[in-house]
């Protein structure tokens, strides 16, 4: 076997439960996973967008309450969120999913990664543009949601 070229490859594993017809779309996901191998080669780039050491230190707390407050809860399911929708992706394991610079980006700037779905975005002169709008909020309170959804695992 060839020792891999990348020093760290990322894994996640996905369990159907049989005896609960699980099947498709419908399974558990894990959160990631690293193996390192020795003899690759590991991009200092890509562990600096693993280690999260963000210029801001987000505050949780706020950040659930910036949920409802900036509008996210009309679109998002999440833990405590009591408004049922489906109109965005659901966010309950948004923080074992995804890295926490992907979630400062999906907020930011919707459309650099559109998550596949019918109705989650729309083609405009060609171009595929999110439904989500680029809300512009204080970069302190941004911080404050990525705190958020870190937690949510
Ligand atoms: C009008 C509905 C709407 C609102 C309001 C909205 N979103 Fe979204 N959001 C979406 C849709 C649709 C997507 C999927 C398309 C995409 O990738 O942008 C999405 C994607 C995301 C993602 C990426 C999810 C993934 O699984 O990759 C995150 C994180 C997110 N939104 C957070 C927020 C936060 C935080 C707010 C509030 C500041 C917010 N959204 C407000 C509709 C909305």
């Amino acid at each position: 076997m060839q020792p891999a070229a990348a020093g760290l490859v990322p894994i996640g594993l996905a369990v159907w439960n049989g005896e609960a017809n699980q099947r498709d779309g419908d399974k558990f996901l894990s959160a990631w996973h690293f193996l390192h191998f020795e003899h690759g080669r590991v991009d200092p780039r890509y562990v600096n967008g693993l280690l999260w050491s963000p210029r801001i230190k987000g505050d949780p707390e706020a950040g659930k309450a910036l949920m409802r407050e900036r509008g996210c809860a009309a679109c998002h399911s999440y833990p405590g969120n009591p408004i049922p929708t489906e109109a965005g992706p659901g966010l309950t394991w948004a923080g074992g999913i995804h890295r926490p610079d992907y979630l400062l980006e999906s907020i930011k700037n919707p459309s650099t990664v559109i998550v596949p779905g019918k109705t989650f975005s729309t083609v405009t002169n060609g171009t595929r543009v999110s439904v989500m709008p680029a809300i512009k909020i204080p970069e302190r309170e941004l911080f404050h949601v990525v705190e958020y959804l870190r937690t949510l695992r």
